[in-house]
């Protein structure tokens, strides 16, 4: 007798039916889980957007915003140049300059004790507006490895304030105690310079850097 006998009595089980995929449960455990650690980090994330987005206001964000305005939307508050350009700093000049100004040795000059930082403002002011490229001597010593990128059209664009802003910050942290670069000045070395198609040449601005 054999199960191939065709006249053994019908199985019960018909053989389609044997063959079906086991019962799920294994694999739903693991997507279920995977669904409910999903909803606990979209809850957590929710949470922490809570209570530390600031409810993105713009005093949060926006350096350029400073208060509440008076009453009818009139003055603000006066904007602190030093704070602002602080917050610049740390987000576009850190990575090159170092936190302490120092730069790196024999690639990004530094700005700390800088003679062209606290020298004639309308030098720095052209170096953010447009970059510098090629040989410049700071403090008797020569870089000439990188490119210092523009802050004003052909770069990043930021307005006269913020770079008023970062300048006047790198002319009074870390030691240096040259007085605040306006908005102002910005506008009048904008304007003057306006043709400007590339980054200068530190002998461009020897005018307002003379050699000591
Ligand atoms: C990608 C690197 C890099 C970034 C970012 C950068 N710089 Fe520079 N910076 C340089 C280099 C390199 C030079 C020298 C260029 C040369 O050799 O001609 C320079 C030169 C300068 C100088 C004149 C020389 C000196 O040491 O006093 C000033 C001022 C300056 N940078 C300020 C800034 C400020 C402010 C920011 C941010 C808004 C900034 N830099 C962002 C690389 C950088």
């Amino acid at each position: 007798m054999s199960d191939s006998n065709p006249n053994s009595p019908a199985d019960p089980t018909p053989a389609h039916s044997r063959e079906q995929p086991e019962p799920h449960e294994e694999q739903n455990f693991p997507s279920l889980l995977l669904l409910f650690l999903c909803s606990l980090l979209i809850f957590g994330s929710a949470l922490y957007l809570q209570r530390y987005s600031g409810g993105f206001d713009p005093l949060v964000y926006n350096e350029e915003v400073q208060g509440r305005g008076g009453p009818a939307g009139g003055a603000t508050a006066a904007v602190d140049p030093v704070a602002a350009g602080k917050k610049l700093y740390a987000l576009n000049c850190v990575t090159c300059h170092q936190a302490t100004g120092a730069g790196l040795p024999g690639t990004y000059p530094p700005l700390a004790g800088s003679d062209w930082v606290n020298g004639n403002e309308d030098a720095i002011v052209r170096i953010l507006i447009h970059g510098l490229s090629g040989p410049v001597t700071v403090n008797g010593v020569t870089y000439n490895s990188a490119a210092m990128p523009a802050f004003g059209p052909l770069g990043s664009n930021w307005k006269d304030e913020k770079i008023a802003y970062v300048l006047t910050y790198i002319r009074q942290e870390w030691g240096n105690q040259s007085p605040e670069v306006t908005k102002e000045t910005v506008a009048r070395i904008r304007a003057a310079t306006a043709d400007r198609a590339k980054a200068w040449a530190a002998a461009e601005l020897a005018e307002f850097h003379p050699a000591k």
